[in-house]
């Protein structure tokens, strides 16, 4: 198969001729090199050795992940990765991974989080103190490699420490991918993931070692990592926030509007949610919320 970076159509000589001879060059896989029985066959792989049901994903975007698993393993045809993935549980990680897009940055969209700070978190405080509750559940979920939830924990320890002696918070945070949280744990990150940090945040909350930033334990201690699949929509944790932010532009609209069920189904009146800059509600999830914030994409269950 060609190299990536092939500039010039390869030749080999014909010994009889001494005149070199084109070599036909396969081009590189593309997502519609994917038949859809192949596809169906690598569902079904997926669904089978780790649980994970592709069906609800967009196909394109999955599709061309799938291509990019086939070029980087140099198989000809579907049917031949899917033998691969058969038969190398390595792979088969491999690919769950690339499946699962893992990007994000502490302070992500740093605007969604100002609001959060300024009017999300003294809302929900008021209203726990006016129901007479002395715990704020908050739940961030496909949360990575933990930035987004750790930001969560930041804002808190910076801003709200007077409101959590009141109300004490938890901050759950899952993934469908067990590698990811892992690496979550750990709470090491290199100095990209803090871009969007505000100014003063490394220097109070993290230790540099070696390049990379180490979090504060006292912080790190604030979030819980559990593994979760959002299409077990019946199993959400009763929650006062929930954040799914660049996880369901993924999915299919039906299934996203399924998870939206879900959600408003977790949350209590007046519970808020918190998608992605790309994502909104979808079908009759739009009756079950109001926006609060159209912008930040902030939306209060009804
Ligand atoms: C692009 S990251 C988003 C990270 C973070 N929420 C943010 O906005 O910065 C998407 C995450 O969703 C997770 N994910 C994908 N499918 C999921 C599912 N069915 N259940 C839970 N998490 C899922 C992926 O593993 C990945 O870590």
């Amino acid at each position: 198969m060609a190299s990536r970076c092939q500039l010039f159509t390869p030749v080999r000589m014909n010994p009889a001729m001494e005149t070199p001879l084109p070599v036909q060059i396969k081009p590189e896989v593309s997502p519609s090199d994917l038949p859809d029985l192949s596809f169906a066959a690598i569902k079904e792989v997926l669904q089978e050795c780790r649980g994970f049901d592709l069906g609800s994903y967009k196909d394109k975007c999955m599709k061309r992940r799938i291509a990019i698993r086939m070029r980087a393993t140099r198989c000809q045809t579907a049917d031949d990765y899917c033998a691969l993935i058969r038969r190398d549980q390595l792979e088969l990680d491999r690919l769950l991974k690339v499946l699962t897009i893992h990007v994000t940055q502490f302070f992500r969209n740093p605007s969604a989080f100002g609001k959060m700070q300024s009017e999300i978190f003294p809302y929900l405080f008021a209203r726990a103190v006016q129901h007479g509750r002395d715990r704020l559940r908050l739940w961030s979920v496909g949360c990575a490699s933990g930035e987004e939830p750790y930001t969560l924990a930041l804002i808190l320890k910076e801003s709200f420490t007077e409101e959590l002696e009141q109300v004490s918070a938890t901050l759950l945070a899952t993934d469908v991918n067990v590698e990811i949280l892992e690496v979550a744990r750990t709470a090491i990150f290199g100095p990209e993931r803090l871009n969007e940090a505000p100014p003063g945040i490394r220097e109070k909350y993290f230790t540099l070692l070696d390049g990379r930033y180490h979090l504060q334990p006292e912080i790190k201690a604030m979030v819980e990592f559990q593994q979760g699949d959002l299409n077990h929509t019946g199993n959400y944790p009763p929650s006062d926030l929930i954040l799914c932010r660049n996880v369901l532009i993924y999915f299919e609209r039906k299934q996203q509007e399924k998870i939206m069920h879900g959600f408003a189904d977790a949350l209590d009146t007046g519970g808020i949610l918190v998608l992605g800059k790309s994502e909104t509600l979808v079908g009759e999830s739009r009756a079950r919320f109001e926006t609060l914030c159209p912008v930040e994409r902030i939306y209060r269950k009804c």
